[in-house]
């Protein structure tokens, strides 16, 4: 492959199969002809952009793969446009649960993956890893419902990232990371949720999150409370909520066994809510920039109201050389969660030596944050208020 095409579209102009605008039509045309050759193709989602080749096809699976440098016992998602291509993944005989069917009405199409039991007939094991069981989501952004529709086939996908790196909301990012490795790179401009889709894993008698993500787990429990009263299954966060020695040793979840989000410069959070653990003691700001390589370029993740940088107009850092990038405000998580890999990537490609973010509540979009965070960071340091 020698040249990558980035191709403008309209999100807007697309109105189910209907295209108005006729660069956005030609620019689906060209991928939808690279999906039906086998080819993979980059396209957004209201999450990230998603590296896309046809799910049913074992050597355009096995490019995604290659593409990405990813490992092949990591599974992927399935992406559909329509419910009656999630009948043609599962065995005819199988019967959605309750708690699926109130999920699926509230949150599909949109930024929850749901795991199925895998029948084997019609999906390639590639895409499994193996795995008795199946991922699929059905994404909302209308450029990627296009690319599934107009394909006529269910699109595979993981983020269009080289396996580890922070995944892309903007084709920008695509095309840094990626170029001269795939034909057509769709751009529609920059994710709205910013964080990956929330993994669900509602086969047994609980709903277990296997990856926090762009629907909150506060959402999930809400609308199987209203729907289903005292009868609501569980909703148990992994990690968090319980433990699953099987699930560690395997890559099925999210980060579990692979390296994950990080740039190629070391990351450290700054832990500024939790208390140390005992033995541990916290530094003020100035102090701990103190001890980092007087001439390392500093990159600084904090939210716009952070007291961090209240601590930063101290004169005895002013020669410090830190580049700041906003993440919203405290009291706007999602935010946080939409500009999160944007930072870190535009950090990265600024230059800078060490990245440090800082930490965020655990609440809403705040959990699928430091989940990424942390899986992004090497360490951590305590930081005094
Ligand atoms: O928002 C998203 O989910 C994005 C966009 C492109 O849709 N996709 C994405 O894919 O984040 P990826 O491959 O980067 O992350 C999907 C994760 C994988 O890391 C994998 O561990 C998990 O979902 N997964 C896939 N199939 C699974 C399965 N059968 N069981 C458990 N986990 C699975
Ligand atoms: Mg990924």
């Amino acid at each position: 492959m020698s040249s990558t095409r980035v191709l403008v579209c309209n999100p807007s102009s697309i109105k189910g199969d209907t295209i108005s605008d006729d660069d956005t039509r030609y620019a689906l045309d060209e991928a939808v002809k690279d999906i039906q050759a086998g080819k993979v193709v980059a396209f957004p989602t209201e999450t990230v952009y998603g590296l896309g080749a046809n799910a049913f096809s074992e050597s355009a699976s096995k490019l995604i793969f290659t593409t990405k440098g990813r490992p092949s016992d990591n599974p992927l998602i399935v992406h559909i446009s329509h419910l009656n291509m999630l009948k043609d993944l599962l065995d005819p005989r199988y019967t959605t649960s309750r708690a699926y069917e109130i999920l699926i009405k509230k949150f599909w199409p949109g930024p929850m993956t749901l795991l199925f039991p895998r029948h084997s007939v019609n999906v390639p094991s590639v895409i499994t890893a193996g795995q008795n069981t199946i991922a699929v989501r059905m994404p909302s952004h209308p450029i990627a419902r296009a690319l599934i529709s107009l394909s006529g086939l269910p699109i595979a996908a993981p983020s269009a990232n080289s396996s580890g790196k922070p995944s892309p909301t903007k084709a920008e990012h695509v095309l840094y990371d990626l170029s001269g490795k795939l034909g057509v790179i769709l751009d529609g401009g920059t994710c709205e949720v910013g964080l990956e889709s929330t993994v669900v894993d509602g086969m047994g008698d609980a709903i277990r999150i296997l990856r926090p993500g762009g629907v909150t787990v506060e959402q999930i429990r809400a609308i199987l409370l209203q729907e289903l009263g005292e009868s609501a299954p569980k909703v148990l966060v992994h990690k968090r909520d319980y433990e699953d020695d099987a699930q560690e040793l395997n890559p099925t979840t999210p980060g579990m066994k692979y390296r994950h989000y990080s740039p190629s410069v070391p990351v450290t959070l700054l832990c500024t809510i939790s208390s140390p653990p005992s033995g541990i003691s916290s530094v003020p700001m100035i102090g701990f920039l103190g001890s980092l390589s007087a001439d390392a370029k500093i990159g600084l993740l904090v939210p716009i109201d952070s007291s961090l940088l209240v601590q930063l107009q101290s004169p005895t850092s002013e020669s410090q050389d830190i580049q700041i990038y906003h993440l919203g405000s405290r009291s706007s998580p999602a935010v946080t969660a939409a500009r999160l890999f944007d930072g870190l990537l535009t950090l990265e490609r600024a230059g800078v030596h060490h990245i440090l973010i800082e930490e965020v509540e655990e609440t809403d979009e705040g959990l699928a944050i430091m989940n990424r965070v942390r899986k992004a960071a090497g360490d951590v340091v305590f930081i005094k208020g």
